[in-house]
């Protein structure tokens, strides 16, 4: 049975085995017992319980005020459910300022919520963390480009890496992650070369958003991709338009177009 059957449980072997046979992987958030539900029973291989649930639940402006309880509660919810998809968390804005912090959060994110792996953001200040949190076996997905934690510090939310400075400073923060033990790489908002070049030099998948279809998998956020966000941004699409009108006919239609490499397209993607 190959690792595209959805009846196989995600873990870091797996995920680590499809990006060496050239599966592609599909990430998906969720952040309700209802949703994880369908994502899971359609095949997601990742449900990303992440700190956007600070836009999509919580009504606000940005990820910064989510809480690590927040995130307990509706990593909970998920989890519950959950049968086969790997179990990602976001670890909140001031969650993770030194290592220890980053073990007591990671800590109650896996007891308390069952997270199978935390994710964070930011480059070489985090391998030090990133080191400290796999000694003490917690799997972690790094989160580079654009960082929405640090959207006021960024002006807001733009490409990341155009230059050649800040493109080969991502390179060498993406290889020090991985060097420290991170299992995973996100990539947002970056050009599709530069994604490209990443992927290729990385063992780690990696996971891209608005970062083109050469990346290992790709992930989207659940109401993007439902078409129920007042504004959708660029790199996303319309699967509830473009599929049956259900909702798991949309999860699935997603699943089938990350698999077959139709999404993204072009359009979806930045130069
Ligand atoms: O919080 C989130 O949903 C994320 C994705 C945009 C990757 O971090």
């Amino acid at each position: 049975m190959g690792n595209n059957n959805p009846q196989v449980k995600r873990t870091v072997t797996t995920l680590r085995k499809m990006k060496q046979d050239g599966e592609k992987i599909v990430m998906l958030t969720a952040y309700d017992s209802s949703f994880a539900r369908v994502a899971d029973e359609q095949g997601v291989d990742v449900i990303l319980v992440g700190d956007s649930l600070g836009m999509t639940m919580q009504g606000r402006e940005t990820t910064i005020p989510v809480s690590v309880d927040d995130l307990i509660y509706h990593t909970s919810c998920v989890s519950r459910v959950n049968k086969h998809a790997l179990v990602l968390a976001d670890l909140p804005f001031m969650g993770y300022t030194s290592p220890e912090m980053a073990l007591r959060n990671s800590a109650r994110l896996m007891q308390e919520s069952y997270a199978h792996m935390v994710k964070l953001e930011g480059g070489a200040p985090q391998v030090e963390t990133v080191k400290q949190l796999t000694f003490h076996g917690v799997p972690v997905c790094a989160h580079l480009g654009l960082q929405p934690q640090s959207v006021h510090k960024l002006g807001g939310y733009r490409v990341q890496g155009r230059d050649a400075a800040a493109a080969q400073q991502m390179i060498d923060d993406s290889l020090a992650l991985q060097d420290a033990g991170a299992d995973m790489l996100v990539l947002e908002c970056v050009p599709v070369s530069l994604a490209d070049t990443i992927t290729e030099k990385l063992d780690i998948p990696v996971i891209g958003i608005g970062a083109g279809g050469g990346c290992d998998g790709q992930v989207l956020v659940l109401h993007d991709m439902l078409g129920i966000t007042p504004r959708a941004p660029r790199f996303s699409r319309d699967f509830m338009a473009a599929g049956d009108g259900t909702i798991p006919g949309s999860v699935k239609a997603y699943i089938d177009a990350v698999k077959d490499g139709s999404f993204p397209a072009e359009e979806h993607c930045f130069a």
